[in-house]
Parts: structure tokens; C-alpha cells; sequence
């Protein structure tokens, strides 16, 4: 997969040099590349914003650097063989659609994505407008809660959608029981996980656990799950299925 970040702040995007996502790099399985987009700026003091049209607070990131920008990136993807390559654009905004392990899914299968995150009051609509027309263009919101900017929420979208690409995890099943994997137990959050020793500082680790009934620990990772999820999201118990619950749970 292939991915362009273009923002005033390069530097914020270094952590994917690290970790799961710097992995993927060196191996080859992410080809990321961060851009200023100060470099498509063509005044003596790289102008990227400017006051916004009808008054209020703050600026608004003029269009001019942004369409070039992001003209050039689209155009790299013309390798000459006639089948231009078109990118899908992501605006992180707290103005978008909620990021949900369902769309880092559906981006996953994206094969190259183009971030443009933004400062200040956000971006001049019509930046957005314009590549609507050729791009399949998501605007996303990683919580309900604004950030001084998008890089922030380009990291962690870059996380989610990372881990999901092929060979990327180490071992295949490891997200098959993430808490908000489709399919995962009724949608229920994951349980509480334990580790050798099995004594520290006074406290054991549940019986049931050491006891090598396969069927006893599913069903003790359920009644966990459905414990938790219950407690610190009962939304998520509303919005389930009954069909998904079973008899054990409606007498928790
Ligand atoms: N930019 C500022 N706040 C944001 C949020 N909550 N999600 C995505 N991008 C943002």
C-alpha cells in the first residue's frame, strides 16, 4: 500500500518510522511519503493560510498550495502504461465520519491512500469539492473532541489501517478478536489478558485459566467481554444484537 501524507508539520509524522508501521516500511509492504506542503507555496514567507471569508476566529488553508499538491502526487501515480492510478484522499476533520475499525477495514483494501491533514479552521472547502469529483475523497473523525490539527489523526488511522494489511501483524489471527473486529464475539470489547508469573505482588491469575478446559476459558473470556463492555460501553450492549447474546449473558 502506498501513502502520502502533505502537511505543514513533516516532522509529527516521524513516529511511522517506528514500530509496527515502521516494520511494514522496511520490509517494503508500505511505501509512505511525507511532503511540505510549504514546498508548493510560491511567496517569500511560504503563505499557507489566510482569514476567512464571512469574518470569525482563526484562518483557513488557502486552496492554491493544496491543488498543487495534491496534483502532483495524483499525477505520480501515471506510471505511462495508459491505467492512471488514482488515489483515495483522507481529510481527517472533527467535521467527518467517525473512524471505525469498519472503515480501517474498508481503507485497508484502498491500495493507496493520500492524507490531508489540516491546521487552523480547516481547509477551503473547495479543495474538497474539486477532488470529490475525480477521488473518492472521506472526510474522518477519530473522536469527538477537536486537535490543533489532522497529523495526529493521519498516525493513528495509519496505525489501525497498517496492522489490518497482509503479512503486516505477525501472526495472521491476531486481529480476528480485536474488540470491534467485524464478526467478533457479538461486538463485545476484549477481556482482561494475564501472563507468567503466575504470582505477583499477592494476586493469581483466575483459576479457570490454568485449567486446560478449552471450553471453560471461551466461556469465561465471553462473560469477561460481556463484564467490560457492559461497565465501560454500555452502547455497545444496546446497539447489539440480541441475536448475538446468548443465555449466559442476559444473566450477567
Ligand atoms: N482534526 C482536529 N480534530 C480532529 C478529530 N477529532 N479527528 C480528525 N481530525 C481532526
Amino acid at each position: 500500500m502506498r501513502l502520502d501524507v502533505v502537511t505543514i508539520f513533516p516532522e509529527y509524522l516521524e513516529p511511522l518510522n517506528v514500530s509496527l508501521v515502521g516494520k511494514a516500511r522496511a520490509r517494503g509492504q508500505l511505501d509512505v511519503r511525507v511532503h511540505d506542503l510549504r514546498d508548493w507555496t510560491h511567496d517569500r514567507h511560504n503563505t499557507v493560510d489566510d482569514t476567512p471569508y464571512g469574518g470569525g476566529p482563526g484562518m483557513v488553508m488557502k486552496p492554491e498550495p493544496w491543488g498543487e499538491a495534491l496534483d502532483q502526487i495524483i499525477e505520480s501515480g501515471d506510471d505511462g502504461d495508459g491505467a492512471a492510478k488514482l488515489p483515495t484522499l483522507v481529510v481527517p476533520t472533527p467535521s467527518g465520519r467517525q473512524f471505525t475499525q469498519a472503515l480501517a477495514v474498508e481503507l485497508a483494501e484502498r491500495p493507496w491512500l493520500v492524507f490531508a491533514p489540516a491546521r487552523y479552521e480547516g481547509i477551503d472547502r473547495r479543495v474538497i469539492d474539486e477532488y470529490a469529483e475525480r477521488l473518492d475523497v472521506y472526510e474522518v473523525s477519530i473522536g469527538d473532541y477537536v486537535l490543533a490539527g489532522g497529523e495526529a489523526a493521519v498516525l493513528v488511522i495509519t496505525e489501525a489501517v497498517a496492522r489490518l494489511l497482509p503479512g503486516v501483524l505477525g501472526n495472521a489471527e491476531s486481529h480476528r478478536d480485536d474488540s470491534f473486529a467485524p464478526g467478533a464475539m457479538a461486538d463485545l470489547l476484549e477481556g482482561p489478558v494475564y501472563t507468567k508469573p503466575p504470582e505477583w505482588r499477592g494476586r493469581g491469575i483466575p483459576e479457570v485459566l490454568l485449567s486446560g478446559h478449552h471450553g471453560k476459558v471461551a466461556r469465561w473470556r465471553r462473560d469477561e467481554a460481556f463484564r467490560r463492555t457492559s461497565r465501560n460501553r454500555p452502547d455497545l450492549i444496546e446497539r447489539c444484537d440480541p441475536a448475538a447474546l446468548d443465555k449466559h449473558d442476559r444473566k450477567l
